[in-house]
């Protein structure tokens, strides 16, 4: 069977505890990987490196793909975000993050399912701030139309290879008639001219979020530049049960990292209560990736093993305390790998 050389970050705050759980259910399940443990965050600071050191990147780049925790970044002043300047840096422009309903865990919705799909490398992350004159400070938002074509064909391509129906895009044209507008302007040329068989709308964000709060049912995939889809991303989660569920993965042409949603989650790291579904999750994501793209169906079996024994330690009732359980991280785990038969 061949072994996938797959790089590792464990990242700050729950990151060490939720791969340390992630890595151990995969081991047991057999997982055809073999990990490159690279440091980024302040990790990689506090062992005497940078901030994210260039042998994290030129590791990624070699090995195509990594599982990474979550990297705290100061808040209103310090070191430019990791999980930016990574997604600038190896170019990872489409960040795909499923939004799903799981059995034995309640929420107000019982029929979410959705596809958040964010542009990565654009829009308000440029980075470019500005004190023009004391008390006055600017934030440049940039959007290309070479990166707005390049995501809207990325989110009709891989809704049409999953066979979703609909994509909506989330906007602000109204105000932002120039960037929001070249972004809603692009995603309707690539819907018009080479998938006309999705369907497509553009709904105003705000009004957009009041109908997803209301009724979520009523989107499939959802299309947004940078900001936007960060912040929706954690309203989604909020759907269907937390932080703690939601996966994601983010996408270029060479490279691809997997990761949840969330955070460091400083208010709760080192007391090994963090739930590590996200990131198993986002590893089970990570492992058909690899069945895809490198032809390995074992990837596959493992993920399908996988996926099966978390849902079924739900639907019995294992959970951590963010879903109202009683379980610490690795006693989830603990469940976890007692379910993959
Ligand atoms: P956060 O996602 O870390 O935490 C928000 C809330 O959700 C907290 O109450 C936390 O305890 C809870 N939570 C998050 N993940 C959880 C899990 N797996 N299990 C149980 N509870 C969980 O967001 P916050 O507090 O805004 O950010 C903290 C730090 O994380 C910041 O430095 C931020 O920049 C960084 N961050 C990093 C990301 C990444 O590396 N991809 C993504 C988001 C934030």
């Amino acid at each position: 069977m061949a072994t996938h050389e797959t790089v590792l970050i464990p990242g700050d705050g729950i990151g060490p505890e939720v791969t340390a759980a992630v890595t151990r259910i995969l081991a047991s399940a057999d997982a055809p990987l073999n990990w490159v443990e690279h440091q980024a965050g302040l990790a990689a600071l506090e062992s005497g490196d940078e901030v994210l050191p260039e042998t994290t990147l030129e590791a990624i780049e070699h090995h195509g793909v990594a599982l990474k925790g979550p990297c705290t970044t100061p808040v209103g002043k310090g070191f430019t975000s990791v999980n930016v300047q990574l997604r600038k840096r190896l170019n990872l422009y489409a960040a795909v993050r499923p939004v799903r309903n799981l059995e034995g865990v309640e929420t107000r919705f019982d029929d979410v399912d959705l596809i958040v799909i964010r542009e990565n490398t654009e829009g308000l992350y440029s980075g470019v701030e500005n004190e023009v004159t004391p008390g006055v400070v600017t934030s440049m938002k940039v959007a290309t139309e070479e990166a707005c074509t390049r995501i809207a064909r990325w989110a009709f391509r891989f809704a049409t290879k999953r066979q979703r129906k609909k994509i909506t895009v989330f906007h602000k044209a109204n105000i932002m008639k120039m960037t929001d507008g070249l972004f809603i302007r692009c995603a309707q040329a690539i819907h018009e001219e080479e998938y006309p068989n999705i369907e497509y709308e553009q709904h105003i964000i705000d009004a957009g979020c009041m109908r997803l709060v209301q009724d979520p049912s009523r989107y499939d995939v959802l299309l947004l530049e940078n900001l936007y889809g960060d912040v929706v991303s954690d309203l989604c989660a909020g759907l269907v049960g937390g932080l703690g569920v939601v996966p994601g993965s983010n996408f270029g042409e060479e490279a691809a990292i997997f990761e949840a949603v969330h955070g460091s989650a400083p208010d709760i790291a080192g007391k090994g209560v963090a739930n590590p579904l996200a990131l198993l999750m986002s590893a089970v994501m990570m492992l058909n990736h690899l069945a895809d793209t490198r032809k390995d169906d074992a990837c596959r079996a493992v993920a399908k093993k996988i996926k099966a024994a978390y849902n079924t330690a739900l639907r019995d009732g294992a959970k951590t305390r963010d879903l109202k359980g009683e379980l610490n991280t690795e006693q989830f785990a603990d469940t976890v790998i007692e379910r993959l038969g």
